[in-house]
């Protein structure tokens, strides 16, 4: 991954890819040429890499020049296309190829047909070596295409954003979130979770999703989701991981420029793990932490038969409903303490002390992250 002034990219197409594509173009190129001596018209900033590359694997005699048209403001093509360096040769009746880095809307191409109208070239041909074809509004053909990318902001190998990126050997694609800080949030009962919760949404700005909260909004707004849900629970059947990561979906979508997420109530086994790590993949984020608020079990049972005096919860009153809620805890998130261990995603945080020692000591664990 890195960072252009304010965003972060990933690697997205290699050395070796790329290298092979132009390849496939120099190849295709000059079979459809042959013994002609070529002018290739590279289309300046972007195209400056790969018509170096091109030209160099280019086993015939060719010409080379360029023309300066800029298009691109930050990550949006604009209509408004300067002709900042023109034409400098007579190019009639020769073979023409245009060399562009990247075609989007195809503004940039329709510039370029105006400049050759009037030029009686003997042939004017297009060659691309990325396409954005859900971009692309013109009808121009395009001759030779190197490699189709879905219509996402790119850089690297000529292409930059806002000045930074084209110097770089390889090609990154915008991430579709920014950086994001993710945690998985445990606690047993009593822990303290929910004022700890409230803490770390507020010091970080993450969002808090707490499942049970999640599940309880989509039954009562009567979502597709919150339908489906429903109708496994009325049956008194498991409600499927599937549809609770397609509930969670949803949560991380609505919030998508977030600086992270709080998962609270989810997941409880492997399997919900690995999906929600795979829900994550999808987004180009990760879970980052778990995090387990550690209390000793006596301290648990005192802290919450105190809370069954004032709450009024039936849960809270009984010791040995408290002690076996405890029991469940544990017997629960082990397995989800090993697979956060082996990722090395494990931070147990001693959950003793005053609430502001606690916070202190979370607060430490995420600005280690
Ligand atoms: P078009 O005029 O919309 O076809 O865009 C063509 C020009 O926009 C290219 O020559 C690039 O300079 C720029 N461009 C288009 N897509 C990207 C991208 O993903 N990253 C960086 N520059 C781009
Ligand atoms: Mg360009």
């Amino acid at each position: 991954m890195i960072k252009l002034h304010d965003l972060y990219f990933k690697t997205f197409i290699s050395e070796e890819e790329i290298d092979a594509a132009v390849q496939r173009m120099v190849d295709e190129i000059s079979n459809d040429i042959q013994d002609e001596i070529p002018v290739f018209v590279g289309i300046l900033n972007g195209s400056f890499m790969f018509v170096s590359d091109f030209v160099k694997k280019y086993p015939k005699p060719c010409e080379v020049t360029f023309i300066k048209l800029a298009s691109y403001e930050g990550l949006k093509s604009s209509e408004d296309i300067h002709r900042l360096i023109g034409l400098t040769q007579d190019l009639s009746g020769r073979k023409v190829v245009i060399l562009e880095d990247i075609i989007d809307s195809g503004n940039t191409l329709s510039e370029v047909y105006r400049i050759f109208k009037n030029e009686q070239v003997d042939e004017l041909k297009i060659a691309t070596l990325f396409y954005k074809p859900e971009a692309y509004k013109k009808d121009f053909k395009l001759h030779y295409v190197g490699i189709e990318i879905p219509n996402k902001f790119i850089v690297g190998y000529g292409l930059d954003y806002n000045g930074l990126g084209r110097d770089l050997p390889s090609v990154y694609q915008l991430k579709t979130t920014q950086h994001m800080t993710n945690l998985v949030l445990f606690g047993p009962p009593g822990a303290g979770k929910g004022t700890q919760a409230e803490f770390l949404k507020n010091t970080y700005n993450l969002v808090h999703i707490s499942t049970g909260d999640v599940f309880r909004f989509n039954i009562k707004n009567e979502t597709a989701l919150g339908m489906l849900a429903k109708s496994y629970m009325d049956k008194g059947e498991l409600v499927p991981d599937q549809v609770t990561i397609d509930m969670l979906n949803a949560e991380v979508e609505k919030n998508a420029d977030a600086n992270g997420f709080i998962f609270d109530g989810f997941p409880r086994t492997n399997a919900q793990a690995e999906a929600l790590d795979k829900l994550m993949d999808s987004k180009d984020s990760q879970i980052n932490a778990m995090i387990a608020l550690e209390v000793d079990d006596e301290i648990l049972v005192q802290r919450l038969l105190k809370r069954g005096e004032t709450s009024g919860r039936k849960d809270d009153a009984d010791e040995s409903i408290i002690r076996n809620r405890i029991k469940e805890y544990y017997k629960k998130t082990a397995i989800l303490k090993d697979y956060y261990t082996a990722q090395d995603k494990y931070y147990g945080v001693d959950g003793e002390g005053s609430i502001e020692e606690i916070t202190e000591r979370l607060n430490a664990v995420i600005d280690s992250l």
